[in-house]
């Protein structure tokens, strides 16, 4: 095959100017003027137009181009043509000497007019190829490279931690469990915390990040039921030393992606503005507080009650960038996190409160590092004791100072892109109600 005839990605053309390329890709609108056709190609690494000049290709080319349908494969060999104006956006087009169609596409199902959420989330496998998913999928993309580089840096070692499951990590009630060969149930993980406290006892500073399940019958824009965690564990960080790993980690996310994520966040028509402002610190604010604030501000919300999803809107609203509440009641929080000795009633835990609506990213705390402490909440909430032995182990051989935390992928996608629902911030969502495809 010559040269010429090598295929480029779409990114490649802008460097090509005045070659002659072959280009691989996906048709997505097309328009004629008399014998000229103009054809929109998508590749997913970007958006050409193609002129084609009925004298310029053969035949059977200009006869295939008038059959030409969304999403119709194609090969095209062309001369890349700067021009600032291009409408593919990378200042360049091709003007075609040859057209071949790969794979025809008939009656493709998503149109360029409206389609309701339903339907779009039925064609998800095909949906995906939009430019909205695209750009989506791309800051997905970037905030778990983001996430992978913050910590590479920091010198943390990645710890890949179980899927199947003997212990409960968080809420026995949301569990999705599997029989387990003659060993019982095994649960698919709701977090990998337990392991990575481990870890960080071997390491020092670790993090895993893998998907996470929970069996929970909500049906709100931030909840799914497999969603993606990255959970660091530092040993030796109390609960203040966590909230600024916190903030210090949400703003390089947020950065990178303003940095590196331009076109997306302008495809998704986001205001970057309030993203801007996600820079330390970030305002603390303690439960008891936040408590007041909210009653100040006319919701009713008693002392002890976990925050709901209002109420942390509510709460957000009154601050420029993401907000950590500190410090809650231990009945409305998990066995493991430290009892607050200042005022027992709480712990030594904190939430991060996205602006904008998008609520809860973060959750994280001081472990209870007390062994006897530990043994009596895993009594109090009946976890079985035995499934927790090797855990409390950990406060036997050398306890130690830790904390981590935990933030949910889709809830911060969703967040930095601006959608309203965290569904479109993975590729194959699972819901209550979404098992296909
Ligand atoms: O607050 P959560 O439940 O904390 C933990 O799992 C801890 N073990 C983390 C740790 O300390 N290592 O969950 C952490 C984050 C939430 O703040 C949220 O961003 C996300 O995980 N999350 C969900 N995202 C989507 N759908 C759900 N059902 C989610 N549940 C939690
Ligand atoms: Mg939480």
């Amino acid at each position: 095959m010559p040269d010429s005839h090598r295929p480029r990605r779409i990114e490649d053309l802008p460097r090509l100017a005045g070659a002659t390329v072959a280009v691989r890709a996906w048709v997505t609108t097309t328009r004629f003027s008399g014998k000229i056709a103009f054809v929109m190609l998508r590749d997913g690494t970007g958006y050409v137009q193609v002129v084609v000049s009925k004298k310029d290709v053969p035949d059977a080319a200009w006869q295939a181009c008038g059959t030409l349908t969304q999403e119709t494969s194609v090969e095209v060999v062309g001369a890349v043509r700067a021009d600032p104006r291009a409408p593919g956006g990378g200042g360049v087009e091709l003007q075609a000497s040859e057209l071949r169609i790969l794979g025809p596409s008939h009656d493709f199902p998503i149109t360029p007019k409206e389609h309701g959420t339903a339907f779009l989330f039925e064609h998800r496998h095909l949906w995906l190829r939009s430019r909205r998913q695209v750009a989506i999928a791309r800051v997905r993309h970037e905030v778990i490279q983001a996430i992978r580089d913050f910590f590479y840096e920091r010198n943390f070692v990645l710890v890949d931690t179980p899927i199947l499951t003997g212990s409960i990590g968080e809420h026995a009630g949301t569990l999705f469990s599997t029989e387990y060969f003659d060993l019982g149930k095994a649960y698919l993980a709701q977090t990998g915390q337990l392991y990575v406290e481990a870890a960080a006892a071997a390491l020092g500073k670790v993090y895993c990040f893998g998907p996470t399940f929970r069996a929970e019958k909500s049906k709100t824009r931030r909840h799914l039921t497999e969603f993606w965690m990255v959970e660091p564990e530092v040993a030796w960080n109390d609960s203040d030393a966590n909230m600024t790993l916190q903030e210090e980690f949400v703003a390089s996310i947020v950065a990178r992606c303003l940095e590196r994520r331009k076109a997306e966040l302008a495809e998704l028509e986001r205001d970057t503005a309030p993203l801007e402002r996600v820079t330390p610190p970030f305002p603390r604010v303690s439960y008891t507080e936040a408590v007041e604030r909210l009653e100040g501000l006319g919701a009713e919300m008693a002392w002890g009650r976990d925050l709901g999803g209002d109420e942390e809107t509510l709460l957000a609203k009154q601050f420029d960038r993401p907000v950590m509440v500190y410090n809650y009641p231990r009945g409305v929080k998990a066995f493991y996190m430290k009892e607050n000795q200042a005022d027992p009633r709480t712990v030594l835990n904190n939430d991060m409160l996205a602006p904008e609506g998008y609520g809860e990213i973060i959750g994280g705390s001081q472990r209870e590092d007390d062994y006897d402490r530990l043994l009596a909440r895993i009594r109090e909430e009946g976890l079985p004791e035995e499934a927790y032995a090797w855990y409390l182990d950990l406060r036997k051989y050398g306890t130690f100072v830790h904390a981590g935390f935990g933030l949910g992928v889709e809830r911060t996608v969703a967040w930095i892109c601006g959608i309203p629902h965290i569904r479109e911030a993975i590729a194959f969502p699972r819901t209550l109600y979404k098992l296909w495809p």
